[in-house]
């Protein structure tokens, strides 16, 4: 606590003194850093949203010198301008710290190959995951995403112990290693990282069995630094424990702003508290969660796994769904991969919702497709309360994605 009050205030004052932007919003506000005495007193301070960072394109909210960066990425996003992040050699040592201990509360241990599926480029996600696996002592074995069938090559001719990608994509990687004729369970595997999308733990339990690994979640944002803010502890698999000597989170209310207590969901918001390049104060991530104390690691708060950003949030007929419940719903029954799409149109003045479902290869060939759709239609009825149309779907009839899946095509008009 003494600690992240110390670190709390130099990067308030870091902020402050080096991005124009900080000093704006902090003098509109009248707050000063020199305000800052307890932890509860960061509520004063003003959020950062995401349209911030876009305001700013590309380097308008470095606080260091250009020349002290030495590594950039980004993000497109779905729309609008990009945004960039920058890093000196100090944020980059102390991400490379944050994904190694990820990578350890995970099961991996020096020694051991990891396999990086991620994408690297401007993405966070590959070169991230790729610094912090060299950073623990482990071979690295930077694959990047997308080339299945050479994946699941190398997969089966490197034998890494452990693999780092999207859930989604891990469920592509499976069929890859069907199509192979080989038995994913039989690979050398023993530790899955994934992260970088919401899933659930239904989908845990689906890559478990289909891999026979233990998989844990990972959670990061560009904004934040990348992979490795929070990671899931393989002895407990119950949530995330945030790296709070480096990111404090709160949680707020997504309507008025106000500070919850923990335990109480709602919107994750995080400052940076040892940040040079980028420092960022009270981010708001649109991600929805809530704290925890810690298990594992009892120092570190936990974050509940992610069930959804409020920008993923369908609002159908009134009743707010996010794409994680219908995955759930789909997952409990055996016939259903975890490869499937929401689609979203408009039937006259209403909206209504297709799930596009795959189902394994055996049981679409087998089973009365229609008692399926109806079964899954009612459970959805029955738990969320809403109705749906469902669409069932062969083997490799869903879209995959190299990295981040789209779960949700909306078609309605603008
Ligand atoms: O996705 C960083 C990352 C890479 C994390 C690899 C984990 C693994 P962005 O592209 O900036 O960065 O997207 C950040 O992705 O705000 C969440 O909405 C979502 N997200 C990331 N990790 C998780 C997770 C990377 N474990 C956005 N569970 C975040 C749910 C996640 N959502």
């Amino acid at each position: 606590m003494a600690l992240q009050r110390e670190k709390l205030r130099w990067s308030l004052r870091h902020a402050y003194e080096n991005v124009p932007f900080y000093r704006r919003k902090f003098d509109e506000a009248g707050v000063h850093p020199s305000d800052f005495r307890q932890l509860s007193d960061l509520a004063r301070f003003p959020f950062t949203k995401k349209d911030d960072l876009r305001e700013n394109y590309p380097f308008g909210l470095f606080a260091v010198p250009r020349e002290k960066i030495i590594r950039l990425h980004g993000s497109s996003g779905t729309t609008g301008k990009p945004i960039v992040v920058g890093y000196t050699e100090a944020d980059i040592r102390m991400w490379s710290d944050v994904v190694a201990r990820s990578l350890r509360a995970a099961g991996v241990v020096p020694g051991m190959m990891v396999h990086v599926a991620y994408g690297y480029g401007l993405f966070t996600g590959g070169l991230g995951a790729h610094y912090g696996v060299e950073r623990l002592g482990c071979t690295v074995v930077p694959m990047s995403g997308g080339m299945t069938e050479r994946q699941v090559q190398v997969i089966t001719d490197f034998r890494p112990d452990a693999i780092m990608v999207t859930p989604s994509y891990m469920l592509a990687l499976a069929d890859g290693f069907a199509r192979a004729g080989i038995d994913p369970r039989a690979s050398s595997l023993k530790f899955g990282i994934f992260g970088a999308e919401p899933w659930t733990n239904a989908m845990r339990q689906e890559i478990e069995q289909d891999f026979g690994i233990d998989a844990t979640d990972i959670y990061g944002l560009s904004e934040v630094i990348g992979p490795g803010v929070a990671q899931e502890c393989v002895e407990t698999k119950d949530g995330l424990h945030i790296w709070e000597d480096h990111f404090y989170p709160e949680v707020i209310d997504p309507l008025t702003g106000e500070v919850l207590p923990d335990g109480a969901k709602g919107e994750l918001v995080f400052t940076s508290l040892t940040k040079e390049a980028f420092p960022i104060i009270r981010y708001r991530t649109r991600d929805l969660t809530r704290l925890l104390a810690g298990t594992a690691r009892p120092g570190m708060r936990r974050m509940e796994k992610i069930t959804g950003r409020s920008d993923d949030m369908i609002i159908l007929r009134g009743v707010n769904l996010f794409p994680t419940q219908i995955e759930e719903i789909l997952l409990s029954d055996t016939l259903c991969t975890g490869h499937y799409q929401l689609e979203l149109t408009r039937e006259g003045r209403m909206d209504a919702l297709t799930i596009h479902a795959e189902l394994h290869a055996g049981s679409y060939a087998q089973t009365d497709l229609s008692g399926f759709s109806t079964r899954i239609s009612k459970r959805i009825k029955d738990i969320i309360g809403v109705s749906t149309r469902v669409c069932a779907h062969g083997p490799g009839e869903i879209a995959r994605a190299d990295g981040k899946a789209q779960r949700v095509i909306d078609k309605r008009p603008k």
